[in-house]
């Protein structure tokens, strides 16, 4: 299994703060946003991982992650993915990447609180996805299941209610998803978008759902990265940290502050 944090995008709900740096690298409580989504896929025993990054400031993501890991039995690596073309697009991006593998792909600006381990592990082929229930479904991909929860239909951004449950983040399948990203056309918006992965694996007969019953929050806006904040902090979410994430964090503090050191005397 391998591993993809899509980091990209633009981030126009955040301007100006990310006229200077990129979203997942903005402050959650007392760290880079973007280590809440490598601790999901590190949790998830995934030592492969590729960073998709915009071209703007992928110097900053270097600079953080560049070495980060490398010593704890994680490699990291870097593309760029010059414009946004939506998520599926990741997959295109990260194609040589993933190979013959499966791959996990996360969005940079998701924290989850649960633990995906089982599921990551678990997967042998075809695709598996989350469902998380909201009040505010219509603000992304939706999934509607029968009585028996069996899954009847996925829609991105329904514009009219069909069901509670919001697709987060978080996406499992099989190497033939880099041919089925290839073939999705742009939606009205001008994205490839994600929806049609889904339904590439519902329409085989091959996509699974599970119920994701923790927090999940998508810091892209002021008042949820904000909220991001205050419940990291109250429910303590930096203890679901694996160590070698903190064990990195602090070697790499220690290392800055002797560069500081230095640089005073
Ligand atoms: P979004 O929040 O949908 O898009 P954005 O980050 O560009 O923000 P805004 O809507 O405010 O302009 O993206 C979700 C995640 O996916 C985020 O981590 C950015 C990433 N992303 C890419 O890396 N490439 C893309 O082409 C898109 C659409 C998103």
């Amino acid at each position: 299994m391998k591993g993809i944090i899509l980091a990209g995008g633009t981030a126009t709900r955040l301007f100006p703060l990310t006229a200077t740096t990129s979203k997942q690298l903005l402050p959650v409580y007392d760290r880079q946003m973007v280590f809440y989504p490598l601790n999901t896929l590190v949790k998830g025993g995934i030592k492969d991982i590729l960073m998709i990054v915009a071209p703007d400031h992928s110097g900053q993501f270097l600079n953080l992650l560049g070495s980060l890991l490398k010593n704890h039995g994680v490699s990291i690596m870097f593309e760029v993915q010059k414009v946004p073309r939506g998520l599926a697009d990741a997959f295109i991006v990260g194609e040589t990447f993933i190979d013959d593998d499966n791959v996990t792909m996360i969005l940079g600006d998701n924290i989850f609180e649960d633990d995906f381990g089982a599921q990551i592990k678990d997967f042998k082929s075809g695709g598996h996805i989350f469902a998380k229930k909201v009040s505010d479904p219509e603000r992304s991909g939706v999934v509607k299941f029968d009585e028996n929860g069996r899954v009847l239909q996925i829609v991105e951004k329904p514009k009219e209610w069909i069901s509670d449950y919001a697709i987060p983040g978080l996406y499992i399948y099989d190497q033939r998803v880099c041919g089925a990203a290839r073939t999705v056309k742009p939606s009205e918006r001008g994205e490839i978008e994600i929806t049609s992965l889904h339904n590439y694996y519902l329409e085989l007969g091959e996509l699974t759902v599970s119920k994701c019953e923790g927090e999940w929050l998508d810091a892209g806006t002021f008042d949820s990265l904000l909220e991001a904040s205050t419940i990291v902090k109250q429910k303590e979410l930096r203890k679901n940290f694996h160590p070698i994430i903190n064990q990195a964090i602090a070697e790499f503090n220690e290392e800055l502050k002797n560069i500081c050191k230095k640089r005073l005397l």
